[in-house]
C-alpha cells in the first residue's frame, strides 16, 4: 500500500439506510406499487433495489415479474411509488435518524476530515433539510446530479473531485450491495453497514454506526 493509500481524509456517506432508516420507506411504497400491478417484492429481492435509481428499480421490480409497460406508463409509475415515498418520509421525526450516523458525521468534522453525501436518491437534499442535518455535510452529491447510479462509480468520484480530495483517500458508508461495488470501483475503501453476506466486498462488514466511533475508522486506515 502506498503513502497515499494509507490515509484517509474524506467519509462519504451513502443517505437511505445509512444515515436515516428511508430504506424501508422506498421497500414499503415499491411493494405497494408491485401489488398494485399484480406482482410482488419479497425483502431478499428488495436487496437488488438498494442503492440504485427510481427508473432501474422500477426495471428489476417488472423484470421479477415478467411484466412489460411502456415508458409513459412506467414514468406515471414510478411518479406514483415516489409520492408515496415522500408522503411517509413528510412524516419522519428527526428520531429516525439512524443511531451513531450523527455523531460519527461530527467527529469527522471535528478531526478535519471532509464530509460527502453520496446517495442515488433525487430526494436527498429535501430528506437532509427536513431532519436538520444538511449542514453537516461539506458536499452533496445525489441522484439529480449523475447519469450512471451505483453500480457505476460516478457519483462517489464526483464526491470527490468536489471535496477536492483524492478517491484512495475517501472511505465510503454503504448498507447497499451496488453502493459497495460502487465505491471499490471508484478505488476507495468501504465499510460495509448490513449484513456480511449481503456485502461481504467491503473492507470492513458492521451491522450498524451505533457502536461505530471515528476511533474505530482511524483504526481502520490512519487519517491524515
Ligand atoms: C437510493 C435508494 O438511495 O435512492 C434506492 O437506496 C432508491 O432504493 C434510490 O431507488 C433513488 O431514490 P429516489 O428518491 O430518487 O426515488
Ligand atoms: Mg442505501
Amino acid at each position: 500500500m502506498s503513502a497515499r493509500e494509507s490515509i484517509i481524509s474524506a467519509a462519504i456517506f451513502d443517505l437511505d439506510g445509512v444515515i436515516v432508516d428511508t430504506a424501508k420507506y422506498h421497500y414499503l411504497a415499491w411493494k405497494k406499487l408491485a401489488n398494485e400491478i399484480g406482482t410482488d417484492l419479497s425483502v431478499e429481492e428488495n436487496e437488488r433495489l438498494k442503492g440504485v435509481s427510481r427508473m432501474d428499480s422500477l426495471d428489476i421490480i417488472l423484470s421479477l415479474g415478467g411484466l412489460q409497460f411502456s415508458e409513459v406508463e412506467k414514468v406515471a409509475m414510478a411518479d406514483k411509488k415516489n409520492t408515496w415515498f415522500v408522503d411517509y418520509v413528510n412524516q419522519m421525526k428527526p428520531d429516525e435518524i439512524l443511531p451513531g450516523a450523527k455523531n460519527l458525521l461530527e467527529s469527522c468534522r471535528a478531526n478535519g476530515i471532509k464530509v460527502a453525501l453520496g446517495s442515488s436518491s433525487k430526494n436527498a437534499k429535501a430528506v437532509l433539510d427536513l431532519l436538520k442535518i444538511a449542514h453537516l455535510f461539506d458536499v452533496i452529491v445525489d441522484g439529480t446530479m449523475i447519469k450512471k447510479s451505483k453500480p457505476d462509480p460516478e457519483i462517489f468520484l464526483l464526491g470527490a473531485s468536489l471535496l477536492n480530495i483524492p478517491p484512495d483517500q475517501c472511505i465510503v458508508f454503504e448498507d447497499a450491495e451496488a453502493g459497495v461495488e460502487a465505491a471499490l470501483a471508484a478505488n476507495m475503501r468501504c465499510i460495509g453497514l448490513g449484513s456480511p453476506a449481503q456485502l461481504g466486498k467491503a473492507n470492513l462488514v458492521i451491522p450498524d454506526l451505533k457502536n461505530f466511533t471515528i476511533e474505530d475508522m482511524i483504526n481502520l486506515v490512519p487519517i491524515h
